[in-house]
């Protein structure tokens, strides 16, 4: 399993006005450790999680996983976007295949890993439907079931649950809960959600709107497994309290 170790990182967008987006980020996220980022919109969440995956390159700074520097995305780093990026002309099994077949990896292997990804996130039944037959919670879902089949060490997720209605949003957190619980990779995901963050992550990272700066680094003091009804215990509203109050200065 891989960590990540981030130091002095800063990014600055160039072009006719340069958007200083990140500033001197210190982060590290142990091997399997859940780590949530939230903060204000514009604060550099995504570019952050975009450094991570290797889809953006740091202006300044050191970014490793694994200890290894990132300079490109790779397999061993998944992503899971607000919207499920899935091919619109490969079902379900194909979408989820996709990227070992691509790869080349052993056809059995990620066979039988599909199957149990596509089982854990209930939808063995729709292995032949097209993106366009299903709902937005079960693309969602068809997203994270391929980036579990690629067997990445370290997910990436930026606020894979944004778009989804209230009560679909719960189901895919206590979805993520479990299948979590048991594959225990490294995560790093990015919300503006607090309750979600609390209830999701071993240690929550509030950041400072722009330039974007680590503010504050909160351990989540709850046990696992969590339910979703830990959502309404003494825990949570004093965490959640604390939180409030520090996003505010
Ligand atoms: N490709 C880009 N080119 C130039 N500026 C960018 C680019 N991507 C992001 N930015 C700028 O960098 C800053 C941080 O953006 P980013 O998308 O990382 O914020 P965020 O915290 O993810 O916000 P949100 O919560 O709204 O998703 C913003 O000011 C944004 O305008
Ligand atoms: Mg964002």
């Amino acid at each position: 399993m891989s960590d990540i170790s981030i130091s002095q990182l800063s990014k600055t967008y160039p072009g006719a006005t340069p958007v200083h987006a990140l500033d001197n980020i210190d982060l590290h996220v142990q091997a399997g450790e859940f780590v949530a980022l939230l903060g204000p919109s514009g604060c550099g969440k995504s570019t952050l999680l975009n450094m991570i995956a290797g889809f953006e390159s740091a202006s300044g700074g050191s970014l490793l996983v694994g200890g290894k520097p990132v300079t490109r995305p790779g397999p061993e780093r998944g992503v899971v976007f607000q919207e499920a990026a899935l091919f619109p002309w490969l079902n379900v099994w194909e979408n989820v295949i996709f990227g070992p077949k691509t790869a080349g990896l052993p056809k059995a292997q990620y066979e039988q890993r599909a199957k149990d990804m596509l089982e854990i996130t209930g939808l063995s039944a729709f292995t032949k439907a097209l993106p366009v037959q299903l709902s937005g919670g079960m693309r969602q879902r068809v997203g994270i079931a391929r980036v579990l089949t690629l067997g990445s060490q370290v997910l990436l997720m930026d606020e894979p649950f944004g778009a989804l209605d209230a009560q679909t949003r719960l189901t895919m957190q206590e979805l993520l809960l479990s299948v979590w619980q048991n594959l225990r990779t490294t995560v790093v995901f990015v919300t503006h959600d607090i309750d979600e963050a609390i209830l999701l992550a071993d240690t929550i990272y509030v950041m400072s709107a722009r330039p974007g700066r680590i503010a504050t680094r909160i351990p989540v003091p709850i046990e696992r497994p969590r339910t979703l009804d830990l959502i309404t215990g003494d825990v949570f509203n004093e965490l959640k309290r604390d939180i409030l109050q520090k996003m505010r200065h």
